[in-house]
């Protein structure tokens, strides 16, 4: 028997029951879904080397808004501190299983865990244990290329539909490991003056990693967060955000919002914590967004 999960499932009408075996990942891919399903796995690297710009916000709630709209959707912790993990309402203790046995060799497989947040959501959590794995990585062979291997491996034998890999505040080995192991990178930015600040440095480090180790690997998706709508200064850096990635940078906003910053504390995303707020909502209209944009890019 596998572990009950630690606390009851998302009591939503739809999914009602969380899938409790590593093994059950298969989902019946029949049911109507409210995204359209992408051809291959969309891999997301959740970046920026910038602490505290909603990284793991972002991270949770797409997951989880995907999850919820039928995609089968794999988390993976890369940091230490093990926030996405919290907010999935996955078991992070110190010496608990997860990315740092991930980057030492452990297969994915019997490392992931069901977030009882939607079914169909996936968890390698991330424990404190992890931050000691950047100064093990050092002297490794292929050191940046340990997530890909592991997520390759993993893919080869369950379809995924989603996977966001989120990242620590800094560019070091585990920001490049999840570099290396994604296609898309997913670039939150706080609306406030200077949001601009040190994104031209991910950006010199997303064309050494294109250029050395990874050439699938593309910016596709910036995300405005913790906009305060009613200012002047949201409005001129939204501006300069636009006019610096005017492609990439969805329409869809999101707020700064009480709902979403008190989620974690109960262990949950946004969306099952207060499915109506605006917070909520502009999580799920940033999802739509991107699971459209795979449809009409072809
Ligand atoms: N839209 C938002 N409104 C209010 N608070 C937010 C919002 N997004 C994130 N936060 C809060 O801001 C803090 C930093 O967000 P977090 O996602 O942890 O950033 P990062 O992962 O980049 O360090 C957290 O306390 C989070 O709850
Ligand atoms: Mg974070």
């Amino acid at each position: 028997m596998a572990a009950e999960p630690r606390r009851v499932a998302y009591d939503g009408p739809e999914f009602a029951v969380v899938p409790e075996l590593p093994d059950d990942i298969e989902l019946d891919v029949s049911r109507e879904t409210l995204f359209p399903r992408p051809r291959d796995t969309r891999i997301f690297v959740v970046a920026n080397q910038k602490g505290g710009v909603g990284k793991t916000t972002t991270s949770v709630n797409l997951a989880v808004a995907l999850a919820q709209g039928g995609m089968r959707v794999l988390v993976i912790d890369l940091d230490p501190q093990g926030n996405a993990s919290t907010a999935l309402g996955i078991e992070h203790r110190e010496g608990t299983p997860g990315s740092f046995e991930l980057l030492n060799g452990t297969p994915l497989a019997e490392l992931v865990q069901p977030s009882p947040e939607a079914k169909g959501l996936w968890v390698v959590p991330a424990t404190i244990d992890l931050a000691g794995a950047e100064i093990g990585l050092v002297t490794a062979m292929a050191r940046e290329s340990k997530l890909l291997r592991a997520l390759n491996a993993f893919l080869a034998a369950k379809e995924m539909d989603y996977v966001f890999i989120d990242c620590p505040p800094s560019l070091g080995l585990l920001t490049v490991n999840a570099l290396v192991a994604a296609n898309e990178l997913l670039l939150p930015i706080q609306a406030e003056y200077y949001a601009l600040e040190g994104v031209t440095q991910l950006m010199r480090t997303l064309e050494s990693v294109q250029r050395d180790l990874n050439n699938r690997l593309r910016l596709t998706t910036v995300l405005m967060t913790m906009v305060d709508a009613r200012t002047n200064l949201a409005a001129d850096v939204e501006h300069e955000i636009r006019s610096y990635f005017p492609k990439q940078t969805l329409v869809a906003t999101i707020p700064r919002s009480v709902r979403i910053a008190e989620a974690p504390s109960y262990g949950r995303s946004v969306l099952t914590y207060q499915r109506a707020s605006v917070g909520a909502q502009a999580y799920v209209e940033a999802a739509r967004e991107i699971a459209l944009a795979a449809v009409t890019e072809e």
